[in-house]
């Protein structure tokens, strides 16, 4: 569903990709953890296509991000979720009305169809009762709830996560992880996520990769990642975290 192969992409001076390479099947859901500033937003950007490797392949579902056309970027789009690291909410929008303005922007489905994809999504994160509500009015965690039924309501066939974790409690951040793991589980999205939680990468994770310094370090299944005797894996995954 994703190749990455030989992937390079320099900023002014800086090499933030070189030469990585991995892959995600369908159905699959694999974590990227490492340290911040190395780029793992970066890599998301490049599934998206916000941003352009400069050299090497990006596949996206059949597509070849480095020459794909707008019209088909913009199809792309519509099979892709995104949940940002900060929920990225509109204040002055209710809960129901945040979720609806995707559908009402990139389809044109009437409005009881919408009506009913966006029950429907409030329904698998559990706040169809907090539809009318403001984003300043819920907790954080019911924010990211929200956000993550928008990037739903276009049932796409994969999902891009950017540390859905932050800023939230042990508690709420395990809760999120379990309803991406339900969600993975019930809809069998693809998904990529990027997270600093070693719980959410063992709740959510098929595989997890470190990528450190513009590849890989290690990947596989999540248990065996965090056993691994890999020097620079056990320092950072075992690093306290601040
Ligand atoms: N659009 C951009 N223009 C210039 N530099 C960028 C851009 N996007 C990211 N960078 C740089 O790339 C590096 C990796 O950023 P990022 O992917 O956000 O790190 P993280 O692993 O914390 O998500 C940072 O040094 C950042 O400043
Ligand atoms: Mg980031």
């Amino acid at each position: 569903m994703i190749k990455l192969e030989n992937v390079y992409k320099a900023f002014g001076g800086q090499q933030v990709l070189d030469g990585l390479s991995f892959d995600v099947a369908e159905g699959e859901s694999l974590v990227i953890m490492g340290p911040s500033g190395a780029g793992k937003s970066v890599i998301l950007k490049h599934i998206i296509g916000l941003l352009q490797a400069d050299d090497g392949l990006v596949d996206v579902i059949g597509n070849n991000m480095s020459t794909i056309n707008s019209a088909k970027l913009q199809d792309l789009r519509r099979d892709m979720g995104y949940l940002f690291q900060h929920s990225a909410l509109i204040n002055w929008l209710s809960v129901y009305d945040n979720i609806a303005l995707p559908l009402r922007e990139t389809t044109d489905l009437s409005k009881s169809e919408i009506n009913e994809r966006v029950m429907e999504v409030l329904e698998l994160v559990y706040m169809q009762d907090a539809r009318q509500k403001f984003p300043s009015e819920i907790s954080g965690g019911m924010q990211k709830r929200v956000g993550l039924a928008r990037a739903l309501c276009t049932r796409p066939k994969l999902l891009l996560y950017d540390e859905p974790e932050a800023g939230l409690d042990p508690e709420m951040s395990g809760e999120i992880s379990r309803m991406i793991r339900r969600l993975k589980e019930e809809l069998g999205v693809t998904s990529v996520t990027v997270t600093h939680s070693v719980n959410c990468a063992l709740t959510i994770g098929d595989t997890l990769a470190v990528f450190e310094h513009g590849k890989l370090l290690l990947s596989g299944p999540p248990p065996e990642v965090l056993n691994s005797d890999h020097q620079r894996v056990r320092e950072f995954l075992c690093a306290p975290i601040d």
